[in-house]
């Protein structure tokens, strides 16, 4: 695997390749790599010659500077795991490099109604953190394949949006891969490193709640359903942002189910101070 921390290298490189190179597939993260991140690389190992890595802490997108300061740094473990996945190449850029002055100019991203809900309402400012950086790494590695995960399903959708607004649909083809989890059900994130043994054991609730609802699930008012899952998560000792069941093309919430239209049950609690996100496709 070869590692650029410029973008200019990076750029020379894989324009040196030329055809050869073509399709590539990019699987941008944050790092403190996991396997759900690999899950993402080997997709894109499968229907790239090039996979191309990025890990940036990305400080735009952070909502609480504490979270930001708390986020977990692997990086030697994360090359080891990205030579053992047979990623091709890892860009490793500084601040500076992702955000030189000419670009600091925070933009303004038309997110609608999509920013409003859900994560765009707890925390407010993330998803345009996320344009911002997004943008830019599709700018420097021009990929013809992007892999993101299911597990930050609004980010998807975000990032489907930024692509649209951008012109870059015909360009840039979006691969949507499932949610990696854990054995006994929890979504593999980063920050599941900073979990203590008592906080993981009661992790796993979070999962069970949304299997909860997809057991549940009944034409008619579906609002009960929310509350009793909110209350799972409360007896364990989460303090739920929002459990949410909404309809999977706009994230609009659905109180009345007509038994057809296609759901996606979210959640998003901390547990003390870590909080999870996890979410699943009901129908
Ligand atoms: P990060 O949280 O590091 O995630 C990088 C990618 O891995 C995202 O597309 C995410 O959805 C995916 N991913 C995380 N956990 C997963 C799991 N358990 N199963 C499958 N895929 C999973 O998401 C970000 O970084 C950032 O917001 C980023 C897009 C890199 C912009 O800074």
């Amino acid at each position: 695997m070869i590692l650029f921390r410029k973008r200019k290298d990076l750029r020379k490189w894989l324009d040196a390749q030329q055809e050869k190179a073509k399709p590539v597939g990019f699987v941008p993260t944050m790092g403190a790599l996991h396997q759900g991140h690999l899950s993402l690389i080997d997709a894109s190992k499968k229907g790239n010659p090039i996979t191309v890595c990025s890990i940036f802490v990305n400080p735009a997108q952070f909502n609480d500077p504490g979270d930001y300061e708390r986020y977990p740094i692997t990086i030697e473990k994360d090359i080891e795991m990205l030579e053992e996945s047979g990623c091709d190449l890892l860009f490793l850029p500084s601040i500076k490099e992702i955000y030189p002055e000419v670009v600091l100019k925070a933009r303004h991203y038309e997110l609608g109604f999509l920013e409003t809900v859900l994560e765009g309402k707890f925390r407010p400012g993330h998803f345009q953190g996320v344009c911002m950086v997004v943008q830019r790494l599709l700018d420097i590695v021009q990929p013809d394949n992007l892999y993101l995960g299911q597990k930050d399903y609004q980010q998807c959708m975000v990032i489907e949006k930024l692509i649209a607004l951008r012109g870059l649909k015909d360009k840039i083809k979006v691969n949507i891969c499932p949610v990696f989890r854990e054995k006994d059900g929890l979504a593999m994130s980063s920050r599941n490193i900073r979990l203590n043994t008592d906080e993981r054991e009661k992790a796993t609730t979070i999962f069970k709640s949304l299997l909860f609802i997809k057991n549940n699930l009944q034409q008619g008012n579906i609002e009960r359903l929310k509350l009793q899952a909110a209350s799972m998560l409360l007896q364990n000792g989460f303090r739920p942002d929002y459990v949410e069941i909404a309809d999977v093309n706009d994230l609009s919430a659905v109180t009345e189910w007509d038994g057809r239209q296609k759901l996606v049950a979210l959640v998003a609690a901390f547990l003390n101070e870590v909080r999870l996100i996890d979410n699943m496709l009901m129908n």
